[in-house]
């Protein structure tokens, strides 16, 4: 039978060894388990006579008391220590900057009207919306196109089946934003400035033209509105979307049945290598139609020609998105192709706003 000075060694060198929880465990049974060794020593006492017992029990009591000690000492050790070990693993440095995720990427058509909604909105224009689905009288008659008008033909027009043959059932996909003008003058009256973004349809398809693309319609109405503020609204927002003071406009008459005068404007821009690049080169793109309303326009919608006047525009959105970041086909934009969003698209956090400059 080993001695208590023996036993006391043995397990105080086994404890501080052990090197978890487990092994821990393993000593604290091999002295302290049903048939540990202080346990069976303990359990002699019964056996030896009074005097003995008097004599062995308090420093056997002392050995229990000790080893019990030493285990709770250690396993608060091993505890402290295991956490020491995860947090040693898991340390991380968290003054390094951010590592940027992308969730998505906003498309270059939506980014362009997020920033022409900037723009125009710091002119004091309001946002308008209208269905794409749209009546023959608001896409046509309205805007000055009655059912024989020759105008008609070149707008290569989706007809849809009304739901029932009714008059006044939508009829068409819309074939231009310009719809939203009558929409607004009739629901909200003049005076008015408001801008109106949105897809439209035609049946066309080849480099620049695909069967639906997008336009901005301007429209603002006052008592002393010209051609001059036209101008200026116009050459004000392409400086601005294009972040470039010398920004090109060519404003070459034309015909627009709900204009009177009329107006094409065209862009300076170059092709050069499949790139297309504004502010250089000496190629023209055209890139908006625009005009005094029309008096049949006003007169359609309750406007009070004696009194009221003003401007119109629409643009191609997708134009000046193809431009501004030099994108040369227009088709790959309604392909859905994710290498290409990745590559032209934009962060969601990147929120055009004038003050903040349009690009970050
Ligand atoms: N709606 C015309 C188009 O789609 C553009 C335009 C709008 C022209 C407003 C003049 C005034 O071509």
């Amino acid at each position: 039978m080993k001695s208590i000075e023996i036993l006391r060694t043995e397990y105080l060198t086994k404890i501080k060894e052990a090197s978890s929880d487990a092994e821990l465990e393993e000593v604290r049974i091999l002295a302290m388990g049903k048939k540990g060794e202080i346990t069976l020593k303990l359990r002699q006492l019964g056996q030896m006579d009074l005097q003995q017992r008097k004599d062995i029990a308090p420093l056997l009591n002392a050995l229990k008391n000790e080893i019990n000690q030493a285990i709770a000492n250690k396993r608060e050790a091993l505890v402290e220590e295991e956490l020491d070990a995860q947090i040693r693993k898991e340390w991380l440095d968290i003054t390094l900057p951010g590592r940027s995720r992308r969730i998505g990427s906003i498309h270059p058509v939506n980014q362009t009207i997020d920033q022409a909604v900037a723009i125009f909105s710091a002119m004091g224009f309001s946002y308008a919306e209208g269905p794409q689905i749209e009546t023959d009288w608001h896409n046509f008659d309205a805007l000055n196109m009655p059912p024989e008008h020759p105008a008609r033909q070149e707008h290569d027009t989706f007809f849809i089946k009304p739901k029932d043959t009714d008059n006044g059932q939508p009829n068409v996909l819309r074939t231009h934003t310009s719809p939203v003008q009558i929409r607004s003058m009739t629901e909200n009256g003049v005076p008015i400035r408001v801008i109106a973004p949105g897809r439209v349809y035609r049946c066309d398809y080849d480099q620049t033209h695909t069967p639906m693309f997008h336009q901005i319609e301007g429209l603002a109405i006052d008592t002393d509105l010209t051609m001059a503020n036209l101008k200026w609204v116009l050459e004000e927002f392409c400086r601005a979307f294009f972040e470039i003071d010398n920004v090109e406009l060519r404003f070459r008459a034309s015909h627009f049945p709900f204009t009177e005068p009329s107006a094409e404007v065209d862009i300076k821009c170059s092709w050069g290598d499949g790139q297309l690049k504004i502010g250089e080169g000496n190629d023209w793109l055209e890139i908006l139609g625009c005009g005094m309303v029309h008096p049949n326009v006003l007169n359609a919608s309750g406007v009070d020609l004696d009194k009221y006047q003003g401007f119109a525009f629409g643009m191609g959105l997708d134009r000046i998105a193809m431009l501004k970041y030099g994108i040369p086909d227009l088709r790959a934009f309604f392909e859905s192709d994710i290498r290409w969003l990745r590559h032209y698209g934009f962060s969601p956090v990147d929120t055009p706003a004038l003050h903040s400059g349009l690009s970050l």
